[in-house]
């Protein structure tokens, strides 16, 4: 009898790509009119036009990628509404609401609301607490990783774990210029991630070397150009073009790279990942 020896899994990453529906909106009123993180500085010149070919070039390479975009219209005087990641967390077709920390967003959270139920996303859940959407929730495989420290309140993530039905692991940041989680963590597969281990608090870093012992290791000069603020589909890693690390890092393990450039909505303290926000139906 010859027996077949199972090759370990781990020996055979799987980089098979999955067909993703992500949402954006436009920058057409995005500006720097008020300072909310380290990377804003009120008035800072924005060239609109470029910002509106960075964001469409992030918008045609998802198209390029096979994915599905649903576009959503811009409110005037929510400059940072092309932060479509804030949102809301849509996990099964149910939208958790976002609840934003700072005034000059708020309205931000009933316009996505709208928009995504004029999308067909009409199984909505108010949310109680402060919540930036996949700004602090990412979804990882079959848990949510949850950040706070600066915007999303700790008891947002019972909430989420309520509503979405998926266990919620909270990590709290430290770092005021990796503000939100989607700034020190990128999803990379539903097993794997990239961090940024000094963006977090003693204890939340020993939760994710407990849970990803494998991880990418970002550098501060990676982390620092906003490298980890970045959109995977199991294989094509949409990054910032600066986080040459990064991406040399997840071409050894078998993730195709896409470096692009978002200058312009770096003044606002944003990256690819921060002007995306995933539907999971
Ligand atoms: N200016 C925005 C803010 O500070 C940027 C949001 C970036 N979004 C993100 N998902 N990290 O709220």
């Amino acid at each position: 009898m010859t027996s077949v020896l199972p090759v370990p899994a781990s020996t055979v990453p799987d980089r098979t790509p999955t067909r993703r529906r992500y949402v954006m909106c436009p920058p057409t009123h995005f500006a720097v009119e008020y300072a909310i993180n380290p990377w804003m500085t009120v008035g800072t010149p924005v060239d609109l036009d470029l910002a509106f070919v960075q964001w469409d070039t992030l918008r045609r390479t998802y198209l390029e990628l096979g994915h599905e975009v649903t576009v959503v219209e811009p409110v005037p005087g929510l400059p940072d509404m092309v932060y479509a990641a804030n949102g809301a967390t849509i996990v099964g077709g149910t939208v958790y609401g976002a609840r934003f920390r700072y005034g000059e967003r708020v309205p931000e959270a009933p316009a996505y609301r709208d928009a995504l139920a004029a999308a067909g996303l009409t199984r909505f859940a108010e949310p109680s607490f402060v919540n930036e959407g996949e700004g602090d929730l990412l979804v990882a495989g079959d848990v949510v990783l949850a950040g706070s420290g600066f915007r999303t309140d700790p008891r947002a993530h019972a909430e989420a774990a309520r509503v979405l039905h998926r266990p919620v692991i909270g990590l709290e940041l430290v770092d005021p210029r990796f503000y939100h989680l989607d700034t020190a963590v990128t999803v990379l597969s539903g097993t794997e991630i990239a961090y940024l281990p000094e963006a977090f608090a003693p204890r939340s870093r020993g939760v994710l070397a407990g849970r990803y012992p494998t991880a990418v290791i970002a550098s501060a000069a990676d982390a620092a150009v906003l490298g980890l603020n970045a959109v995977s589909d199991g294989r094509h890693v949409v990054l910032p073009r600066g986080a040459a690390g990064l991406a040399a890092q997840y071409a050894e393990r078998g993730y195709e790279p896409i470096g692009v450039d978002l200058s312009e909505l770096l003044k606002g303290g944003g990256g690819p990942k921060c002007c995306t926000l995933e539907v999971r139906t």
